[in-house]
C-alpha cells in the first residue's frame, strides 16, 4: 500500500517538485480527454491530481475509473498549475500533483447525495448516512472546533487546580425537572437505574469529600422532547468549588468563556460581564435569557391603558393583567403583515391577539391658491389600528414611554403578566432578525442573578425551584422561607449570550437543616426525601464544606462558536427530533429473551402471551 507522506491540505507553490505520496477520497472527478483531474480530500483539505496519458498511460487509464468518494493513494511531483488554471479560494490552489503511481484503496457505492450538495439534501438523509454527512468539510470544522474547545476547557481547569472526576451513569434518579431515562437492572429484578439528568448530586458529595474543585465533561439525559437547542443527550462542562461565594464561580467562567472566544474566534470578550437581575430581564425583555444585541425594549402601559377606551386593555387589567408592548422602528410591517402574520406567531405562543397601531407625524392640510398640499407637522401622533381607544394627550404620554419616532409600529399584548412575556419576548426577537437591527456576528454575554428561590405552580399548588432544590437562598432573605417564600432571592446565575442560556449554576445549601425546610416547601415529604436523596442529606451531615458550581452546556457553546442553530450539527451522532438515531435505528425492540433476563415485559409482549393462553 502507498503510504501517506503529506494531507491534501498541506502543499504549496514552495514545495513544487517534491515527490510526494497523498490519501484521501475522490471528491471530484473531470475527464478532460487527454487529461484527468481529481481533487482528493482528507479531513486537512482537498489538493488537485492530474493524471496526464503521455508520461503515465496506465495510471491515466485507471484514472478514468475512479469515481466520487473511492479512497485511493496517489504518487507523483508537485508541479505549479499551468497558467490560468490557479484557484486562488483554495490554501492548495496553486499547486497540483501530476500522479506517477496510483492505487486504489477503496471503491465506493454511488452516495446518497452529493457532499457539495449537503446543504440543500434533507437533514433525515443526511442523518442515515452520517458518515457521508461527516465528510463535509463544514462538519468536519465543527468536530474539530468541539475538540479543540474542550481541549482549552481541560487545560485551563488542570492550570487552576481542579480534577476531572466522572460520576456514575447509571445511577439513581437525580432532580432536574425533566423525565429520567430508565435502565432495569438485571441483578435486582423490578429495580431501575437513572441516566443523570446532571451529576448535580455526586458533585457535591465531591465537595464534602474534600475534592474542593472538581470537573467534568460529561453526557447527561433527560426525557423531554428535543428542540432546536436541546438534546435528550447532551453534555455539559460541568464544574464545582468549595468555599467560594458567587463571584468566585462567575469570575472562573467568564475567563473560561474569554479563552475559549479568543481562541477559537479571535473575538475579545470583556470581562467582568454585564450583570442583571432576573425581575429586571422579565420587565424589559420578557424573558430570563434577552438577547442584548439590540435594544427594542418592552414597556409596561397598563398605567396609560386603563385609561383609555379600548376595552380588551381595560378588561384584561380588571382581571390583574398587563399591557406590555414594543415599537419596531420603520414602516415595514403592512396591515395585513400584523394581523395576519404577526398576529399568528404571538398566538403560537398563547397570545390572544395582537393590538397595533403606528407613529405619524400628523399632517397639516394647507391650501395654498386654490391648491392643497400637506404640510408635516412637528406633532407625532398614533394613527391606525387601535389609536382611535386613545385620546390625544394617552397618544403623547405612549409616544413618550417608548420614544418612539416618525414611523414607527406599536405592537401590543394584554393578558396576565407570564403570558405577555410569553408572547412577546420572541417577537421581540423575530422582529428584530427581520428588521436587521443586529450584527449577527456580534455576541452579547450577560450574567442574570437574583433569581427568585421558588416558582408558584398554580396547577399543582405548591413551589417549584426555578433551579433545583439544592440552590441555597441568599443569606438576608433566610428569614422570609418561612413568612414569605414567594420573595425568597436564590444565589443562582446563569449566564445568557445572544439570546441562549448557556449555562446556569448556583451556591448550593450546605446546612441539612435549610435543606430540609427547601423540601418541606417544595413539598417533599420526610419520607419522600429521604427514600430520594437520604444519602444526600446524609452526607451533609457529616461536614459539608460551603461549595457552589455551575454547569455549561458544550453543545450550545459550540452553536454560537460555529453559528449554527441546530443543535443535531454540533454534536456527531445526534438523534431527531422524535428521538430517533437514524444512523443505527435505535430506540429499536429487543429480543424477548433479553426481557426475560430483565423480568420485564412490552405491552405487545404481554398482547402476544394473553392471545396465546386464550387461544
Ligand atoms: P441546567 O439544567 O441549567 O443546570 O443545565 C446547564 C446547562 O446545560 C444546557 N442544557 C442543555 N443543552 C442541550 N440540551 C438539553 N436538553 C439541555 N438541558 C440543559 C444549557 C444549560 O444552561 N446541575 C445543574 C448545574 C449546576 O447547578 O451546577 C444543571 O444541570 O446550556
Ligand atoms: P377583538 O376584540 O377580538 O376583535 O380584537 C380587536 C383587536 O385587539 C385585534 O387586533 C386583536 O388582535 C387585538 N386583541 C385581542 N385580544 C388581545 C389581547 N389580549 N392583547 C392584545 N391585543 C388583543
Amino acid at each position: 500500500m502507498l503510504k501517506r507522506t503529506h494531507t491534501c491540505g498541506q502543499l504549496r507553490l514552495a514545495d513544487a517538485s517534491k515527490k510526494v505520496t497523498l490519501a484521501g477520497w475522490a471528491h471530484s472527478y473531470r475527464d478532460h480527454g487527454n487529461l484527468v483531474f481529481i481533487d482528493l480530500r482528507d479531513k486537512a483539505g482537498l489538493t488537485q491530481l492530474v493524471f496526464n496519458p503521455e508520461t503515465a498511460p496506465d495510471v491515466h487509464k485507471l484514472a478514468r475509473t475512479v469515481r466520487h468518494e473511492w479512497v485511493i493513494a496517489a504518487k507523483g511531483i508537485i508541479q505549479p498549475r499551468s497558467e490560468g488554471m490557479e484557484n486562488p479560494k483554495m490554501p492548495t490552489g496553486q499547486i497540483e500533483v501530476a500522479v506517477q503511481e496510483l492505487e486504489i484503496l477503496n471503491r465506493s457505492k454511488t452516495p446518497p447525495f452529493e457532499i457539495e450538495d449537503a446543504e440543500r439534501t434533507n437533514e433525515e438523509l443526511r442523518l442515515a448516512s452520517r458518515y457521508i454527512d461527516l465528510r463535509r468539510p463544514e462538519m468536519q470544522e465543527i468536530l474539530h472546533v468541539r475538540h479543540r474547545v474542550t481541549k482549552i476547557v481541560r487545560d485551563y481547569f488542570d492550570r487552576l487546580g481542579f480534577w476531572e472526576i466522572e460520576t456514575p451513569m447509571l445511577a439513581k434518579s437525580t432532580p432536574e425537572g425533566a423525565r429520567d431515562f430508565l435502565v432495569p437492572s438485571r441483578l435486582h429484578k423490578n429495580c431501575f437505574y437513572a441516566l443523570p439528568q446532571s451529576p448535580q448530586l455526586f458533585k457535591q458529595i465531591l465537595m464534602i469529600s474534600g475534592v474542593d474543585k472538581y470537573f467534568q465533561i460529561v453526557r447527561c439525559f433527560r426525557d423531554e422532547d428535543p428542540r432546536a437547542d436541546r438534546q435528550a443527550e447532551f453534555t455539559q462542562i460541568d464544574v464545582e468549588m468549595s468555599f467560594v461565594d458567587s463571584n468566585d464561580v462567575i469570575g472562573v467562567h467568564e475567563n473560561l468563556i474569554a479563552k475559549i472566544f479568543k481562541q477559537i474566534l479571535d473575538v475579545d470578550v470583556a470581562a467582568p460581564m454585564r450583570r442583571m437581575f432576573y425581575k429586571e430581564a422579565l420587565e424589559n425583555y420578557g424573558t430570563d435569557r434577552p438577547d442584548l444585541r439590540f435594544s427594542m425594549k418592552l414597556k409596561n402601559i397598563s398605567d396609560i391603558a386603563k385609561q383609555s377606551t379600548f376595552n380588551v386593555f381595560t378588561s384584561a387589567i380588571e382581571k390583574d393583567g398587563i399591557v406590555k408592548g414594543l415599537c419596531a422602528p420603520g414602516n415595514k410591517y403592512s396591515r395585513s403583515d400584523i394581523e395576519k402574520t404577526l398576529t399568528e406567531f404571538v398566538a403560537d405562543y398563547g397570545a390572544k391577539g395582537l393590538a397595533w397601531t403606528k407613529v405619524r407625524r400628523s399632517s397639516l392640510v394647507a391650501r395654498d391658491s386654490g391648491h392643497e398640499s400637506r404640510v408635516t407637522g412637528p406633532e407625532l401622533s398614533l394613527a391606525g389600528g387601535i389609536a382611535k381607544f386613545f385620546g390625544p394627550e394617552l397618544q403623547q404620554q405612549i409616544i413618550q414611554r417608548f420614544e418612539a419616532k416618525d414611523d414607527c409600529l406599536l405592537l401590543f399584548v394584554a393578558d396576565s403578566e407570564r403570558a405577555v412575556n410569553k408572547a412577546l419576548a420572541p417577537l421581540r426577537c423575530r422582529l428584530a432578525k427581520e428588521l436587521g437591527l443586529y450584527d449577527e456576528n456580534n455576541f452579547e454575554f450577560l450574567w442574570i442573578v437574583d433569581f427568585p428561590l421558588f416558582e408558584w405552580n398554580e396547577d399543582q399548588k405548591r413551589y417549584d425551584s426555578l433551579h433545583h432544590p439544592f440552590t441555597a437562598p441568599v443569606q438576608e432573605d433566610l428569614d422570609k422561607l418561612e413568612t414569605d417564600p414567594s420573595n425568597v432571592r436564590s444565589q443562582a446565575y446563569d449566564i445568557v449570550v445572544n439570546g441562549c442560556e448557556i449555562g446556569g449554576g448556583s451556591i448550593r445549601i450546605h446546612n441539612p437543616e435549610i435543606q430540609q425546610k427547601v423540601f418541606e416547601l417544595l413539598n417533599i415529604s420526610k419520607t419522600q426525601a429521604q427514600k430520594q436523596f437520604g444519602f444526600f442529606l446524609k452526607a451533609l451531615e457529616y461536614g459539608a464544606p460551603p461549595h457552589g458550581g455551575i454547569a455549561i452546556g458544550l453543545d450550545r457553546l459550540i452553536m454560537l462558536l460555529t453559528g449554527t442553530d441546530n443543535i443535531r450539527d454540533v454534536i456527531a451522532f445526534p438523534k431527531t427530533q422524535r428521538g430517533q438515531c437514524l444512523l443505527t435505528d435505535a430506540p429499536s425492540e429487543v429480543d424477548a429473551k433479553q426481557l426475560d433476563e430483565l423480568a420485564l415485559r412490552t405491552q405487545r409482549h404481554s398482547h402476544a402471551i394473553e392471545q396465546k393462553t386464550e387461544e
